[in-house]
């Protein structure tokens, strides 16, 4: 029941994480008035410090991180009453009783949320059991990554294994808390028109697009050990394949849904040596600019090792060996440094099967379907129709059919990604979240592009940052006779 009053533990409550998306997501849930009366939270940290000095820090950070209009100093107040502050060795059994003590009503529901290094999670699990601070109705929400390969990531599913079943694991991918990817879900299995046309009888093939015009942003010790591979192709870009590839779940229960995108992850084609040249280019930024700005290329970043050649960059070409997709490639790239913040999913649907327009337009001849992640959420139905006028015979058009969600539905603000998942997770729905076996067939597909680089000793293709990746990136699609989709 998400209205019962619940007891939040937020494991590295000083961290940039919970300072910068998980309290500020904590206050909107607030000011919308979905805090049960009677839940609290408990600041967990191994900076010393008191409760009036971390609330009066989060004040500060509220003000900051939450935007001016939606910021409202009562409802801070209010909010931060909730709050209390608790300094503990993580390692340390002997302070977990602390835990068990702040607990006014044990019958509230328990939320446990490690915002720590996933070396931390095994830790924390077997304290809090060997101190009987949870249950096995307690709620345990962790963030990716969850390890640096298969391999990594099985010991610490099976050191979370040991403490928790999967039905109280809430792993988080916060791209699953994005309104716009759960649309994914009602745009595919609520409109009869678009489920019809969902396969390789009908689509030729996608483009999902994750670019970010960040750089590194003083997270080169995490980054240069993780790679944009890690980093966002092994976790958010399959999600969103996922999403767009699963077969109709049955309904939209949490393992109905993660049943059908684990049968995707099974199914992808595997990357062998002998296809990377084709299918995969590993990219990594060189000095250039930013919204008109110099900007530095990665290994001049501050406290870069000179000679990395981890990759900022990817794009690859994913097959799913399934009835419904064979023959239908994923065209994927992220990266830093790229000209814009931008995430957008294109469906290019087949050309009519018998073309009797203007030759010159052929290229034209084909629907397209662009699902606009963020920014400016929303998306469009490119349609062919006829140009208008009398000189212009039967020369094809295309046009949009345009939904922009500010536009259209007005009024409502678009929550971010961690009020959602938060939401659920006091719901008790895992829908949202990722199931273990999802994270490790996700790691095996990943595993063996990796090793490929390794065993290759090639290094990253440079860009310049401002720039939409390497060129051979585009050679990639180039060759497949196709192109990355520009809005003109
Ligand atoms: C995180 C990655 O998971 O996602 C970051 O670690 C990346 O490197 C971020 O910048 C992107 O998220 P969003 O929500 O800004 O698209």
């Amino acid at each position: 029941n998400a209205n019962a009053p619940c007891d939040l533990m937020l494991f590295g409550a000083l961290g940039d994480l919970a300072q910068r998306k998980l309290f500020p997501a904590l206050y909107q849930l607030e000011r919308a008035g979905l805090l049960a009366q009677g839940s609290r939270i408990l600041a967990i940290a191994r900076t010393k410090a008191t409760t009036a000095d971390v609330r009066e820090q989060l004040f500060e950070k509220l003000r900051y991180h939450v935007k001016d209009s939606e910021f409202d100093a009562g409802v801070a107040n209010a909010f931060l009453q909730r709050v209390d502050y608790l300094l503990l060795d993580f390692t340390d059994p002997e302070g977990y009783g602390a835990l068990r003590e702040w607990r006014d009503e044990p019958n509230n529901e328990l939320i446990v949320y490690m915002a720590t290094p996933p070396s931390m999670y095994g830790v924390i699990a077997r304290n809090m059991k060997a101190t009987s601070c949870c249950n096995e109705k307690t709620r345990v929400v962790v963030e990716k990554p969850i390890g640096h390969d298969l391999e990594s990531s099985r010991v610490i599913n099976d050191e979370l294994g040991e403490v928790y079943h999967e039905n109280q694991l809430f792993r988080i991918d916060h791209y699953l808390g994005k309104e716009t990817v759960q649309n994914l879900i009602a745009l595919r299995f609520a409109n009869n028109l678009f489920a019809s046309q969902w396969d390789q009888n009908h689509i030729s093939h996608v483009e999902i697009t994750v670019a970010e015009s960040v750089g590194i942003e003083g997270r080169w010790g995490y980054f240069d050990q993780a790679g944009q591979i890690r980093d966002m192709i092994q976790n958010h870009l399959l999600q969103l394949l996922c999403l767009m590839a699963m077969d109709p779940p049955a309904d939209l229960s949490a393992d109905s849904i993660r049943d059908e995108k684990v049968k995707v992850l099974k199914a992808l084609k595997r990357i062998t040596p002998d296809m990377m040249d084709r299918y995969v280019v590993r990219g990594q930024y060189t000095a250039g600019t930013s919204n008109g700005k110099p900007v530095p290329g990665y290994l001049e970043e501050e406290d870069a090792n000179k000679g990395s050649a981890t990759e900022t960059f990817v794009a690859l070409k994913a097959e799913i060996d399934n009835w419904r997709w064979s023959g239908v490639p994923f065209y994927i790239r992220t990266g830093k440094r790229l000209p814009e913040k931008l995430s957008q999913i294109i469906i290019h649907f087949k050309p009519a099967p018998h073309y009797i327009f203007d030759p010159d337009q052929k290229h034209l001849a084909n629907n397209k379907l662009i699902i606009r992640l963020q920014p400016d959420e929303g998306m469009a139905l490119k349609i062919l129709t006829k140009d208008q006028g009398l000189d212009k015979g039967m020369r094809l058009r295309q046009g949009p059919l345009e939904l922009t969600f500010s536009e259209t539905f007005e009024a409502e603000r678009i929550p971010d990604a961690y009020e959602r998942l938060l939401w659920e997770v006091m719901k008790g729905n895992q829908y949202l979240f990722v199931r273990r076996d999802e994270v490790e067939y996700a790691w095996r597909w990943v595993d063996e592009i990796i090793a490929n680089w390794r065993d290759s000793g090639e290094p990253p293709k440079r860009y310049a940052a401002g720039t939409w990746g390497p060129v051979a990136s585009i050679a990639m699609i180039t060759r497949d006779g196709r192109s990355w989709y520009e809005d003109a």
